[in-house]
């Protein structure tokens, strides 16, 4: 049985199924009331992520610490901005990740602060793989 839509509103894990999620694509789905962002990167996404000196970064996270390992391609982050709350849209800006239009604050594609006035990454949720093409959040 599936918990109903209270239950999931009050905190219960979701399980997302990656596999319709093309590559370059984004979804959004919701866990705890929160947008949650998952990205299916692209090869060239995951090269910029890497290839950042993390000195150059106002919040240094280098992308390993934000993606699992042997799952580079998939980006899952909370999608609220850490300035003051707005809800980035995805794959926009000059990062090629998320841009957020209420003061302009633009992440890269690891979700990581690149420019403007938001002061940190966007935060990684706690989630796990189930299978290569399942995971659970929360
Ligand atoms: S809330 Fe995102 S830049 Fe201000």
């Amino acid at each position: 049985m599936n918990p109903d839509a209270a239950t999931i509103a009050a905190g219960a894990p979701i399980q997302v199924d990656l596999a319709p999620i093309a590559e370059g694509q984004d979804i959004k789905v919701f866990w705890r009331g929160k947008p949650i962002y998952i990205s299916h990167r692209t090869k060239k996404q995951i090269q910029e992520a890497q290839s950042v000196a993390l000195s150059s970064l106002p919040d240094p996270q280098p992308d390993s610490a934000r993606v699992k390992a042997g799952h580079d391609q998939w980006l899952v982050v909370i999608g609220i901005c850490t300035h003051l709350g707005c809800i980035p849209i995805a794959h926009e800006g000059n990062y090629d990740g998320f841009f957020c239009p209420c003061h302009g604050s633009q992440y890269d594609s690891s979700g990581r602060i690149r420019q403007g006035p938001a002061p940190a990454n966007l935060a990684v949720p706690p989630y796990a793989f189930l299978t290569d093409t399942k995971i659970q959040i929360g």
